[in-house]
């Protein structure tokens, strides 16, 4: 993905928002090493470098990490891929926000995330789950279909037993899993769908090189009857979460 960190800061904060709670439930402590998976522009990083833990964080987009550093001068962030990474010295936690469902092969970022744990560091993270964005991939899927193309999702969303799986393969205990809906009001004026799908979603749909004009016009009008919230006048995403803790054994 080749992140716009201007747009993204501007007009998709609901991302990093959604996820102040989590930290909540990773108890950061004063001192503790905590590496942030998929950081972005860093502002759940900072907000947990608040707690006095000495936090790194990780985004394999250079320039969201560009954004980062300057934004937040007195922490550390890498550009690089988790699949690649090696951590130099382990960590005592590992935080992720909306960010492992791009992530590929998930066993393999497990298995990276379980070897840059510290014996008995903790993971505590937060990604799309099973049926994520559901309506928006499915009138994706049917306006490419009528055009003779197929929709080919970038995205991994599993499910709590998928997940658990995975994670414990690698090596991890789960602590704690919840899948839960979390429609998610969009920031975009008239243009919500298309801005989103300009963001997050253009390799779902470039399998039609035409996709700007003959899919994103049509796709607004077919998701309005699920998305489009009428008593509020504002348009909802249809977000799903897979919250998930977990522990590398002693
Ligand atoms: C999510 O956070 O669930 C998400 C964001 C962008 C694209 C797909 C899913």
């Amino acid at each position: 993905m080749d992140w716009n960190a201007t747009l993204y800061s501007q007009r998709h904060a609901f991302v990093w928002r959604g996820g102040e709670d989590l930290i909540e439930l990773l108890q950061p402590q004063p001192g503790e090493r905590i590496l942030d998976i998929g950081c972005g522009l860093g502002q759940l990083t900072a907000e947990l470098a608040r707690s006095g833990a000495r936090v790194t964080g990780l985004d394999n987009s250079a320039s969201m990490v560009e954004a980062a550093r300057a934004a937040h001068p007195g922490i550390e962030f890498i550009a690089a891929d988790l699949v690649e990474f090696e951590a130099a010295e382990p960590f005592d936690a590992i935080f992720s926000n909306a960010a492992l469902h791009w992530i590929h092969p998930p066993a393999t970022a497990a298995r990276r995330m379980a070897q840059a744990l510290k014996p008995g560091g903790r993971l505590v993270a937060e990604l799309g789950g099973t049926g994520n964005v559901g309506a928006m991939i499915d009138a994706a899927n049917e306006l490419l279909a009528e055009r003779g193309h197929a929709a080919q999702s970038p995205w991994f969303f599993p499910g709590v037993g998928e997940y658990s799986q995975i994670l414990e393969t690698a090596g991890l205990e789960v602590t704690f899993a919840l899948l839960f809906d979390r429609p998610t009001p969009l920031e975009d004026g008239e243009e919500v769908i298309a801005g989103w799908m300009e963001m997050f979603g253009k390799s779902l749909l470039q399998a039609e090189p035409e996709w700007r004009a003959s899919v994103l016009p049509r796709l607004k009008e077919r998701l309005r009857p699920k998305l489009f919230d009428k008593d509020n006048n504002r348009w909802m995403a249809d977000y799903r979460r897979l919250r998930i803790a977990a522990r590398k054994p002693l």
